[in-house]
């Protein structure tokens, strides 16, 4: 096991003379992505263990640059839109159908009707929800989200489930679904549980045995449930030292209970899984550049021109993404690690890279090899809910360009956003 008092490895994402080439081509802050890992994710997540078929549904809010999403649609992957936007831009931007999103969202959209009558699956998280979905499409099928009872995530702000969640209808309350779908002829086709982000494999394996429980109240109703989606939520390991959630090994349990589930109830259940992090957050990195160098009596402080802008999670949630130096030139030689506080560009004391693990309001000095002014910093981990989550213009600093490593080479994703952009809307009265 790597020791959390050495550098961690650079990013699989870049070589070091990638490193130096993207930040000549397109400047710094920039993030990059690499096909190969993106498809070996995307493979991986296939080969979930299933007992009556599978479907992947990429979680976009996780990094919502349409060329991921195509790439993995490219494969079999559907998706999982959580607002009237995300459904489409993704209609827009990758010409994905209608049809292959399922909508789980905190809001309805305005254009709900438009996207279901173009064939857009929604799956009703209150009773809200589902009424209002009622009025629109009596008779129609629909998924239900349950709040399971339990829930875990890598935080208590990444749990989704249990009573202090408000995601889904609480599971106590599913004489309420059964009322209304009485009232508007619904048939609940699916059911839908997702606990948290970075969810205790345990703890998953528990909840999908409950809503496997919840599966059996509504066909005890008469409801046709055909499929039951489990969420995402699967943990990866971004530092050396932290553990991921083996698929296979989680997802073998849950297939035996499927076939339980079948011999008991004469009901063959697809299974759905809709990951974010797991197929985008190691194959994606930052490359930025050292701006700066400080000390203060109890620190030593290395400022880059990256921070909250483009990687909020540190500063949100105290979560830990490796960072590692690669040097101006090539034939700068190693130098002695040392340890330093990382900090961000932006006017805020939170603005911290290392902040002490689950705790962003400490800080938690880290080894990183020396360095000097304009070398670069490479954060790993960060192909997930990075630049989709980020404190966007934040000291006005501009939404940093996407790159893709493809076959074909490096290539530009999104393009640095200009100032003309960033106070477009803005109206001088
Ligand atoms: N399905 C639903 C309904 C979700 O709400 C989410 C994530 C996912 C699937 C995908 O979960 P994942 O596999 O990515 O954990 N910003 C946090 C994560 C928040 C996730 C919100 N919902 C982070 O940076 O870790």
């Amino acid at each position: 096991m790597a020791s959390k008092t050495k550098p961690e490895p650079l990013s699989p994402v870049v070589s070091p003379d990638e490193v130096r080439e993207i930040a000549n081509r397109f400047g710094t802050p920039v993030y990059v992505y690499s096909q190969r890992i993106l498809e070996q994710q995307a493979d991986s997540a296939l080969a979930f263990p299933n007992a009556y078929g599978l479907t992947v549904r990429y979680a976009m809010k996780a990094n919502p640059n349409m060329n991921i999403a195509r790439l993995f649609r490219k494969r079999g992957i559907l998706l999982d839109v959580s607002s009237g936007f995300e459904a489409e831009r993704a209609r827009m931007k990758a010409e994905i159908p209608y049809e292959d999103m399922l909508m789980t969202s905190q809001e309805i959209p305005e254009n709900l009707f438009g996207l279901v009558e173009f064939g857009l699956d929604y799956n009703a998280c209150s009773q809200h929800q589902l009424e209002n979905f009622g009025i629109f499409f009596p008779g129609k099928e629909v998924s239900v989200r349950i709040n399971p009872g339990a829930g875990s995530g890598g935080t208590n702000r990444t749990n989704t489930g249990g009573e202090s969640a408000s995601f889904g209808i609480w599971h106590e309350q599913l004489d309420d679904v059964f009322r209304l779908a009485r009232k508007y002829e619904l048939n609940v086709k699916r059911v839908h549980t997702h606990i948290g982000s970075g969810s205790d494999p345990a703890v998953w394996q528990r909840v999908a045995g409950m809503s496997l429980d919840i599966v059996a109240r509504f066909l005890e109703q008469g409801h046709d449930v055909r499929t039951l989606n489990l969420g995402g939520g699967y943990k990866v390991a971004r530092m050396s030292y932290e553990k991921a959630t083996d698929l296979q090994e989680c997802g073998k349990p849950v297939k035996e209970a499927f076939k339980e589930f079948a011999r008991d109830k004469g009901v063959k259940l697809g299974l759905e899984i809709e990951p974010g992090t797991f197929l985008v957050a190691n194959a994606g990195c930052i490359i930025a550049k050292v701006i700066d160098l400080k000390r203060t009596a109890k620190y030593k402080f290395l400022i880059t021109d990256t921070g909250m802008p483009e990687v909020t999670r540190p500063s949100l949630y105290g979560a830990q993404h490796p960072i590692a130096v690669v040097h101006r030139s090539p034939s700068d030689g190693e130098r002695e690690p040392e340890r330093v506080i990382v900090s961000g560009h932006c006017c805020e004391s939170g603005d911290i890279l290392t902040p002490a693990p689950g705790d962003s309001e400490k800080l938690k000095p880290r080894w990183v090899e020396g360095m000097s002014r304009g070398d670069f910093v490479v954060i790993g981990g960060t192909g997930a809910y990075c630049a989709g989550m980020s404190t966007i213009n934040y000291n006005s600093y501009p939404q940093s360009p996407e790159v893709l490593i493809t076959g074909r080479g490096i290539e530009l994703i999104r393009k640095r956003q200009t100032l003309e952009q960033m106070t477009r809307n803005e109206l001088v009265i």
